[in-house]
């Protein structure tokens, strides 16, 4: 379905910004559209087949320089089948290698025929027993940040954007989805395969390119929403996420036009590494969100925030990774507030403080990673997922709303949506933009902000706006009262939203008796809770105080789902315990075959 409001844009010329983590040189040559025709062969594990690249070639410029990694390429050549000289520089253990292919004067078509690896990191190939239902297997993407060049060759940099259409051939039983419009809906028979036609015809970084594979049902919610997952998880995921039409027209009434046709989700198996990704018009989703009741759907709220800030308006570089996060962040929590009111969106406002404070506390205010700003010379862009982009980048744009206003700034932020609507910036640039449409000159309005510190010092300035609960006030009364050795069933804990729980164990004392450990499990049944950010923080607890009695449910959870966010802090906090170190490897070594290679690049340098 497309509405009166999509647009075709073509590929806006950005600024070019130099991306250390491509080896493309656009400024000669950039790639503009990609064509796939690819099969899914699920025993070699590998997608094989060809990109046809679209290019714009500057004047006399006789080369095109892609990003591959792992790739094996067959042949390249030009749009008529003719070969063309090709050569795979040096691999680099975080970039792949580039490959140069020569450019005879007026070819602007190059088709590269390769297979991807086995080990592809942006590919997980699931078998049925991966899956909920256990009769089918599985693939799913992850191309953010680079690992796209790991199954498409391409110039694999969030500023070079680019439209793309797919082919996919896969076994008969499967579907296929893809971030883009769906041409053949229920694929097209041939035999003992099926054939899926993609189309996205708005220009978006390579990182969002992404494909699904399995067995795989759908729902609709409404005119545009819609979720998708395995049949048998379709009953809970679509329950789950009733209000997704709501909040599209939510994020529209706060930012502007919803641009993408149509916004559907994907619930995932259980090894997804992330707790979402904001694929374009399908965001794809970890089944840890569905917690039964619907309290962990500000995920959806923040995935659906990037359909404007990092899909409509891109960083540039991964260094400007903040400004997709954290605007995403508070426009996720603008989103919430207008669905579901002030509370909600200030408890997790101040959930969120924590983890930014946190996160300062144990890397230290002057390391150069708390800057919104990043320096990733020679580094992962991965390293750059942290809190500080997601919570400080919202708090710095909390302070610069508060300066100017509500009304004030949501205009600036509706009018910067539309004036770089499908472009890639720099921190730099909006910067600039901050001063010409929204400062206009007011030297003191910025220097309030403080602007230069926010974005370049590590720390949190001292003009952050403090946040505030009245619920989690309520919560600290009782964590007191525990602390000072009530117990558990006398605290007043009355319709306490999940929220509040989940806030309640963070702000326990770092220093429990086993016995209050026990009274608090036994009378909230906290081991057993069924919503995951919960049962996060209690494991936490749990493992700090070797608390016997949570390590099956801490087992489970490990082996049972692969979100990074979860996995990380869980094995950090055993691996720093005599006793839990072999805890740890022995559950790893049962797990690790679950895990995506994202996790599991991670964990391998903690579980050691
Ligand atoms: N785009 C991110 C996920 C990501 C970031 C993948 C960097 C790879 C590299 C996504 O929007 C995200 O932030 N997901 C969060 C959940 C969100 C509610 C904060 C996650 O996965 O935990
Ligand atoms: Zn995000």
């Amino acid at each position: 379905m497309t509405t009166s409001r999509e647009t075709t844009a073509p590929a806006a010329a950005t600024p070019t910004a130099r991306d250390i983590h491509s080896y493309a040189v656009p400024q000669e040559a950039r790639v503009t559209h990609v064509a796939l025709d690819l099969r899914a062969d699920f025993t070699a594990k590998q997608l094989s087949g060809r990109a046809t690249l679209t290019l714009a070639v500057a004047p006399g410029a006789t080369k095109v320089v892609l990003d591959t990694n792992g790739l094996a390429i067959d042949r390249v050549t030009d749009g008529s089948d003719r070969a063309l000289q090709f050569s795979l520089g040096t691999a680099d253990p975080i970039l792949g290698q580039p490959l140069t292919v020569t450019l005879p004067s007026g070819v602007q078509q190059v088709v590269v025929h390769y297979k991807t690896s086995p080990d592809a990191a942006a590919l997980q190939w699931l078998s049925p027993q991966q899956t909920a239902g256990r009769r089918h297997p599985y693939l799913f993407s992850q191309g953010q940040a680079i690992l796209t060049r790991t199954w498409i060759p391409t110039q694999d940099s969030p500023g070079i954007r680019q439209t793309y259409e797919a082919r996919v051939t896969v076994p008969a039983a499967l579907r296929a989805v893809m971030s883009a419009e769906q041409l053949t809906p229920d694929g097209v028979a041939s035999g003992q395969e099926r054939r899926f036609d993609f189309k996205m015809p708005q220009a978006i970084p390579p990182y969002l390119i992404a494909i699904a594979v399995g067995d795989i049902a759908f729902r609709s919610s409404g005119p545009r929403t819609g979720v998708y997952a395995e049949p048998s998880v379709l009953d809970l995921a679509s329950s789950e996420f009733t209000d997704l039409e709501k909040m599209v027209g939510a994020a529209e009434s706060l930012y502007g036009p919803y641009r993408w046709g149509r916004y559907d989700l994907l619930v995932l198996p259980p090894s997804f590494p992330f707790g979402g990704m904001e694929n374009p018009r399908l965001t794809f989703a970890t089944p840890t969100v569905l917690a039964g009741d619907r309290s962990l759907t500000s995920l959806v709220a923040h995935e659906l925030a990037h359909s404007w800030s990092g899909n409509l308006v891109t960083n540039a570089t991964w260094s400007d990774f903040w400004l997709n996060e954290g605007f995403t962040v508070y426009f996720e929590l603008r989103i919430m507030e207008a669905l579901y009111g002030k509370e909600r969106a200030g408890m997790l406002e101040s959930l969120g403080r924590k983890e930014l404070t946190d996160e300062i506390a144990r890397i230290g205010a002057t390391s150069p990673d708390t800057r919104l700003h990043m320096d990733l010379t020679g580094r992962n862009p991965d390293d750059g997922v942290a809190p500080i982009a997601y919570e400080k980048g919202a708090a710095f744009l909390n302070v610069i709303e508060a300066a100017v206003g509500r009304e004030r700034f949501d205009q600036y932020l509706r009018s910067y949506f539309d004036r770089h609507a499908f472009t890639s910036l720099t921190t730099e640039a909006f910067l600039q933009d901050l001063r010409t449409n929204l400062f206009k000159g007011d030297k003191a309005l910025e220097d309030r902000i403080n602007v230069q510190e926010w974005v370049y010092q590590p720390g949190l300035p001292s003009n952050a706006t403090p946040t505030s609960s009245e619920a989690f006030a309520k919560v600290d009364r009782q964590v007191d009262a525990f602390a000072k050795g009530a117990a558990a069933n006398t605290l007043d804990t009355k319709d306490w939203a999940p929220q509040q729980w989940q806030y309640f164990i963070g702000a326990l004392p770092a220093m429990l008796t086993a016995a209050q450990v026990a009274d608090l499990d036994r009378t909230y049944q906290l081991s057993k809770t069924g919503n995951s950010e919960i049962l996060f923080a209690w494991l936490r607890v749990a493992i700090a105080h070797h608390y016997q009695p949570a390590m099956p449910a801490l087992d489970h959870f490990l082996t049972s789902q692969g979100r990074r966010k979860f996995l990380r802090p869980l094995y950090e906090d055993l691996m720093a315990k005599d006793w839990g170190k072999a805890e740890a490897r022995r559950i790893y070594q049962r797990a690790r075959p679950l895990y995506h290679a994202v996790a599991t690049s991670t964990l391998d340098a903690i579980v050691k």
